[in-house]
């Protein structure tokens, strides 16, 4: 297997070390804009294979032909927001980075799947839907399993307990509006809601929706990276082997959830052909509420792409 990073920032060059260490593809391919980027830091990483005892061979480039017949591309590629900046903010600014980057390297790998990282997400699944002309089953998005492990990391700080064994899922679109569902959050099978206050529960939805700003803050000059190149790779690896893996991933949704010609974050069955299935959970009527709210705010930026 083939894998193509497009962005070898901050994500994108995590990513890329991330599957290169967990020995899943013969390749991977880590390709940015600025010269000397890309292959610095792919030698860096093929020089840790040895320590690691990993065969993955990591190569960096700044031309599309050596992404030639990829089986994923995984798309980071694009602009990080800075303090007080929204995620939507990237849209112009990312929109033009996509256009000039999703083209090519769909042209190099017609059969690939797409993992589109780069924000604003649900946007930019959307844009690379659109410019890839590739089926949607092929092009979805990663933000539901980085929202989640943030929420169940928040759960398990509060508990004391293993994140393991913290069962949950953040859906809809990921900006203010997600969708975390404590009502179907359980610990070690015991319902979340049993075990800490209806306070407490706000307090971790809060800091859930406001997770990827916490980070921003810290670190004044972008956004978070660790988590996100997890999350991406944890895609990639339950697509390179087949696993059937339900994640909460930004799919394009054809009346599921009631809602049509939208890319949101709901479970899905990941495996060797992408988005195999959509799973539908029953919203009570609070929860639908906001899924719908949230819809409403990802149409917005859909329509603002123009495409
Ligand atoms: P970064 O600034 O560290 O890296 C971005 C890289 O893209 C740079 O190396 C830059 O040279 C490269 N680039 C720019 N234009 C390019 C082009 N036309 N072709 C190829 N490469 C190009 O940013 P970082 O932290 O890696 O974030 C990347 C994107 O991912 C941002 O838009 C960020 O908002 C998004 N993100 C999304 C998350 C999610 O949950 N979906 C989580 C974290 C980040
Ligand atoms: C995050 O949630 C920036 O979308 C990115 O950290």
């Amino acid at each position: 297997m083939k894998v193509t990073v497009i962005g070898g920032g901050n994500v994108g060059a995590t990513c890329a070390y991330i599957l290169s260490e967990k020995n899943i593809c013969q390749e991977v391919v880590l390709l940015d804009i600025v010269e000397g980027i890309p292959q610095g830091k792919a030698l860096d990483m093929r020089e840790a294979t040895p320590v690691s005892g990993v065969s993955t061979a990591v190569v960096g480039t700044n031309n599309y032909g050596d992404t030639a017949n990829s089986d994923i591309i995984v798309m980071t590629a694009g602009k990080p927001r800075t303090p007080g900046m929204s995620r939507d903010d990237l849209l112009a600014a990312n929109i033009e980075i996509m256009r000039s980057a999703i083209g090519e390297a769909a042209k190099a790998s017609p059969n690939a799947i797409v993992i589109i990282v780069s924000n604003p997400l649900d946007a930019m699944c959307y844009t690379a839907l659109r410019l890839t002309g590739f089926p949607h089953t092929r092009v979805f998005g990663m933000a539901g399993i980085l929202d989640t492990a943030r929420y169940r990391t928040f759960i398990s700080m509060e508990l004391g307990v293993s994140v393991k064994d913290i069962a949950a899922a953040v859906l809809g679109g990921h900006g203010d509006t997600m969708v975390p569902l404590p009502r179907l959050t359980t610990v070690g099978g015991v319902p979340l809601t049993e075990l800490v206050s209806k306070e407490r529960v706000e307090a971790i939805v809060q800091r859930t929706r406001d997770g990827g700003a916490e980070i921003v803050k810290y670190l004044k000059t972008g956004s978070a990276y660790y988590a996100p190149a997890a999350a991406a790779a944890e895609m990639v690896e339950a697509i390179i082997n087949d696993q059937k893996r339900v994640l909460p991933c930004a799919a394009w949704l054809t009346g599921e959830y009631g809602c049509k010609d939208i890319y949101m974050g709901v479970p899905v069955v990941v495996g060797r052909k992408g988005v195999e299935r959509i799973l539908e959970i029953k919203l009570n009527e609070e929860e639908r509420k906001m899924f719908d709210h949230s819809a409403d705010a990802v149409r917005s930026v859909i329509t603002a792409t123009k495409l």
